[in-house]
């Protein structure tokens, strides 16, 4: 695991978005696995912007996303879908065939795991998972208290989970089950970048990598990855004992 403290929020977007475009220029058809949420947002529009100015070649990626909702259609501003196509998937012109998202509308949710695991092993496995970290250290929908070697799976969220997850909606919403990747996908990545910003994030951070290596804290199963890349913000670094 390699640990990089950035002065800023920017400083921490920019290098992401430069590690992937490394990615795509060594590897064009990279199978990437995205998250949602704040944390990577601007990650993910400087390295769009990044891909139009440096005619980044993106045709041959593969994107997945994460995780979604159960219960939250696409359309809905605050669903992982929702957020994946208006900062990827649509920015970088990605055709039907080039990418997969999970349909937390599914009513077959069992079918849409296998499909999804299906789909992973059909693209020959993930290069590289772009992850964000829960308050309460989850990835993805991987609670603290899952499996370390599940794929993916719906799971029951907990109560952090789904009161925190409200920041992404315009209204009240009842948010009760995920759909996601398991820790197993992120074991077998062959790279993982974990991004983390803010001072909300410092206690949290301060448990996965200083604490125990735990499922109560799915996060921290990083520090066992062959290739992880932990990289934080000064804010999201600052109750870390050891910062150089
Ligand atoms: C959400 C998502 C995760 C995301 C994490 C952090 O609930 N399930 O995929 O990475 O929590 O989100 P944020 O970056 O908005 O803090």
């Amino acid at each position: 695991m390699k640990i990089q403290i950035f002065d800023d929020h920017t400083d921490l977007a920019f290098d992401v978005a430069d590690m992937l475009c490394r990615q795509i220029a060594r590897k064009p058809d990279s199978v990437i696995c995205f998250a949602a949420g704040t944390t990577p947002l601007s990650a993910y529009n400087i390295f769009t912007t990044l891909v139009e100015t440096d005619a980044v070649d993106c045709r041959h990626i593969t994107l997945i996303g994460l995780d979604e909702w159960v219960g939250i259609p696409p359309e809905n501003t605050g669903s992982c879908a929702w957020f994946l196509r208006r900062t990827l998937i649509k920015p970088l012109n990605l055709s039907a065939d080039r990418f997969r998202l999970f349909d937390g509308m599914s009513v077959d949710l069992d079918s849409e795991c296998a499909l999804m695991d299906e789909y992973v092993s059909g693209c020959g496995g993930i290069d590289l998972m772009v992850v964000g970290i829960g308050m309460n250290g989850h990835i993805g929908f991987n609670e603290p208290g899952g499996s370390p070697v599940l794929r993916s799976h719906v799971t029951p969220l907990n109560d952090v989970t789904s009161t925190v997850g409200q920041k992404y909606f315009t209204e009240k919403t009842e948010l009760t089950k995920g759909i996601t990747l398991g820790l197993g996908h992120l074991q077998d990545a062959a790279n993982v970048i974990l991004m983390a910003s803010g001072e909300n994030k410092a206690r949290i951070m301060r448990e996965t990598l200083e604490g125990e290596i735990s499922i109560d804290v799915p996060a921290s199963i990083v520090r066992k990855h062959r290739n992880s890349h932990v990289l934080m913000d000064q804010a999201a670094a600052s109750l870390l004992s050891r910062r150089d």
